[in-house]
């Protein structure tokens, strides 16, 4: 008889929930979204669908129509009532018996969660310390795929030394971003330094949008790498993720950056921020078509 154990449980196979089968879990076989609502509006959902329509496609994952992944994301967003969301889901391949080619017949699978974004305004206020790691991640990292080995293992060494978040160094002793947020660096006061999009970081939607507003308010942005020395001797740096946008960054590598505090153009920038997500052109609420 074919059988499965689940933690201490022997059951038959053939009795198996078909959610265990899940190519996620085998080889991390989807791609996902994170989407977070400000007061009650979902924020920049077209840009984050938009990028897993393209996630999907570069995976080879078929048959999603993301106009359905739109609806279900505010039909439970309409449902949960909670104004400041953070709104997790995932496709993945499939479930079917562990075989790395395609098991004929399976079709994909749709998770997702929707929780209380974490309050994390200290990490606003007062900026926070990353430690840099390895990058050992694959050569499509702009592909939003749920293989996250390396960038679990990079965050666990950065928790292990008291910092938030761990930047990534590639093999070319640049850095790429952070293990899950871009990363900026402010240099000669007004130029704001960022690696340039290509297959080895993930184009991140706040990264664009910080793009847009650091040039409406008058600084320059420059798409470059650039190495962990120069980090340590910028005037400023800070981190942007959905679930946080801007974090400034106090200590790199155990060296404190500026005066140890937040600096004026990650504040000016977090100013801007706070601006822009009232942007009606960026939020929705459900059955709204405008953004
Ligand atoms: N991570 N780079 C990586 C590797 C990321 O995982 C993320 C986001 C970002 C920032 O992207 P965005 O601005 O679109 O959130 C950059 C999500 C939040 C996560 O994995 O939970």
């Amino acid at each position: 008889m074919q059988l499965a154990v689940i933690d201490d449980k022997i059951l038959p196979y053939a009795e198996l929930d078909s959610a265990y089968l899940d190519r996620g879990t085998f080889f991390g076989d989807g791609v996902y979204e994170v989407i977070r609502s400000y007061d009650g509006r979902l924020f920049a959902l077209e840009q984050h669908l938009a990028r897993f329509d393209r996630s999907l496609r570069e995976a080879g994952i078929e048959g999603i129509n993301v106009n359905e992944v739109r609806g279900r994301v505010e039909e439970v967003f309409d449902r949960a009532g909670i104004p400041n969301a953070r709104v997790y889901f995932h496709i993945t391949r499939g479930c079917g018996d562990r075989n790395h080619g395609l098991v004929p017949g399976i079709r994909p699978r749709f998770f997702l969660t929707l929780m209380q974004l974490a309050d994390k305004a200290a990490n606003k206020e007062n900026g926070v310390s990353v430690s840099t790691f390895p990058d050992w991640r694959w050569k499509r990292c702009d592909i939003k795929s749920l293989n996250l080995l390396p960038n679990v293992l990079a965050r666990i060494d950065a928790e292990k030394k008291g910092c938030a978040e761990a930047i990534l160094v590639n093999d070319a002793g640049e850095i790429t971003e952070g293990s899950s947020s871009a990363f900026f660096m402010i240099r000669s006061g007004t130029e704001v330094v960022t690696r340039p999009l290509g297959p080895d970081i993930l184009p991140s939607i706040t990264r664009a949008i910080v793009d847009r507003l650091a040039r409406a308010s008058g600084l320059r942005v420059v798409e470059a790498p650039y190495s962990p020395q120069d980090a340590a001797r910028a005037d400023e740096l800070f981190l942007a993720v959905t679930t946080q946008d801007i974090v400034p960054v106090v200590r790199f590598d155990g060296i404190q950056i500026g005066d140890g505090r937040p600096g004026p153009c990650t504040r000016a920038l977090i100013k801007a921020f706070s601006e822009f997500v009232r942007d009606p052109q960026m939020n929705c609420k459900p059955g709204e078509r405008s953004c």
